[in-house]
């Protein structure tokens, strides 16, 4: 019997992958000369759960891809703890962690599974955390000598990202306190730390091709649509420029390397209510136009849209990071805040489940952003609280096949209209440890016993294997 619903086949030579992050599978933290990150103190100090052993991905990665194989994954996102090759930021490399992501690619490679690798994911090592992060331009340097030496060292890798969704970092980090050093509605840093990233993008992205390097690089971006609820005009400016922070903003500097006149006004706009500023040096936006034709592919991690309305009193933000339905409150004075639409089912984190949204972001790149190159989705799927059947040796998520499904349906009517879309990537390959949320919400194909670490087939996972055999 079939498992396939809407989408009955996948394109020629369509990509189906699976994702994954080092700090969110490997554990082993601090294990074999890896150095700290900036999340080993912060999570130890917030005392509700650790990063070890998440999916011991570190020892079980041949099991995994094995798996992955079997059920029909043919591209692999993994990223590269830098922390690990690059125990004290910069200096010397750790030898063990750079045979550790030799062996692991080689495993992919034996299984023909093609590794796609992202250099900065939600990760950065302790010696760069302390020294401001993202805020301090000497750590620019230090991520192209890091990514330089990937490129020198990985030879056998050939699809590259240079950093993951520079939006959530930034989001999380200075205005929802949710990733150290848990600021609050502190814009001019969240502000400051992604201008810093594109220009790190742009100089990496220089670095590659000016190094001859073979193979594909790109940035990723998390984006959302933003719709007004109520269609005023307070609503529909609320959107506005709630889109320019979320979404335009990167977009603008990775696809014209500069904000144009209409995110600019916006961007100023929530700078002077939000008492914000951010600096741009001389030169910032020559580095960032040279590279806007480097890139030779954009991936894009959706979830979900936000649905907002006009705010002018005080800011307040409440992150739903337990599975408690309801409990998600952000309000940005003067800018938008977040509304439930009641046409919209939600997950129990709050998260709206719409993929009509993949298909209105698609197009809304493909018309604003004339440059953009291939498109991969390189995120999309389903966080819930999965439970084992009472055999324990089965898990029937039903709603996470549908949720795929909708999403891939979605990207296939994008592509129609002519969007150059040209792969999909689960997330996620097994359970993993979430940054925020710990180990209860669930996104794999295949659930992990997180005490055992016995890894149990998903029916997502049988889905996989037979989506994926309709691709010629
Ligand atoms: C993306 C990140 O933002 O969303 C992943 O790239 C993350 O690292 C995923 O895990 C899902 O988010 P969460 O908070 O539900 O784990």
């Amino acid at each position: 019997m079939t498992l396939l619903k809407r989408v009955k086949r996948l394109p020629e030579g369509f990509v189906w992958g699976a994702a994954t992050a080092a700090y969110q599978v490997e554990g082993s933290t601090g294990k074999d000369g890896m150095g700290k990150t900036m999340w080993d103190d912060f999570l130890v100090s917030k005392g509700r759960f650790l990063p070890d052993p998440a999916s011991d991905f570190y020892h079980r990665y041949p099991e995994d891809i094995r798996l992955a194989a079997e059920h029909g994954i043919k591209a692999l996102r993994i990223s590269i703890s830098w922390a690990r090759v690059f125990p004290n930021t910069d200096g010397d490399p750790n030898p063990v962690g750079v045979k550790y992501y030799h062996e692991l690619f080689a495993e992919c490679r034996k299984h023909g599974i093609e590794p796609y690798v992202t250099l900065h994911h939600l990760d950065s090592p302790i010696g760069m955390f302390s020294r401001g992060d993202w805020l301090n331009r000497a750590n620019i340097d230090s991520f192209v000598n890091y990514a330089q030496f990937c490129f020198e060292e990985f030879t056998e890798v050939s699809q590259w990202f240079t950093i993951n969704e520079p939006i959530s970092l930034a989001f999380f980090q200075y205005v929802v306190a949710e990733f150290p050093p848990a600021d609050l509605f502190n814009f001019s840093s969240s502000f400051q730390a992604m201008h810093n990233m594109a220009l790190a993008h742009a100089r990496v992205v220089k670095v590659f091709k000016e190094g001859g390097h073979q193979g594909r690089i790109g940035v990723i971006h998390a984006l959302k649509p933003v719709y007004p609820i109520g269609d005023t005009p307070d609503n529909r400016h609320a959107a506005e420029l709630w889109d320019a922070y979320l979404n335009r903003f990167l977009l603008d500097l990775t696809f014209f390397g500069k904000l144009t006149d209409r995110t600019s006004a916006l961007i100023e706009e929530i700078c002077g209510v939000q008492e914000a500023s951010f600096s741009v040096e001389d030169g910032d936006y020559d580095e960032m136009q040279a590279a806007v034709g480097l890139n030779d592919y954009l991936g894009i991690n959706y979830y979900q849209p936000q649905f907002v309305q006009a705010y002018a009193g005080e800011n307040r933000s409440k992150y739903n990071a337990t599975g408690e339905k309801g409990t998600t409150t952000l309000r940005m004075k003067g800018i938008a805040e977040l509304v439930k639409n009641p046409d919209v089912p939600t997950t129990d984190w709050d998260w709206n489940i719409y993929p009509q949204g993949l298909y209105d972001i698609l197009r809304q790149v493909d018309a604003n952003y004339p440059a953009h190159p291939a498109i991969y989705i390189t995120e999309n799927g389903l966080g819930s609280k999965d439970a084992l059947n009472a055999a324990g040796d089965f898990v029937d998520d039903d709603d996470r096949i549908d949720f795929i499904d909708q999403h891939l349906d979605a990207l296939l009517k994008a592509r129609e209209d002519g969007v150059d879309v040209r792969g999909y990537f689960v997330w996620s390959l097994q359970d993993q440890f979430s940054w925020s949320n710990g180990y209860n919400k669930r996104y794999g194909l295949f659930y992990i016993d997180f005490e055992t670490q016995r890894r149990v087939i998903k029916k997502s996972a049988l889905w996989s294997k037979e989506i994926a055999s309709t691709i010629d």
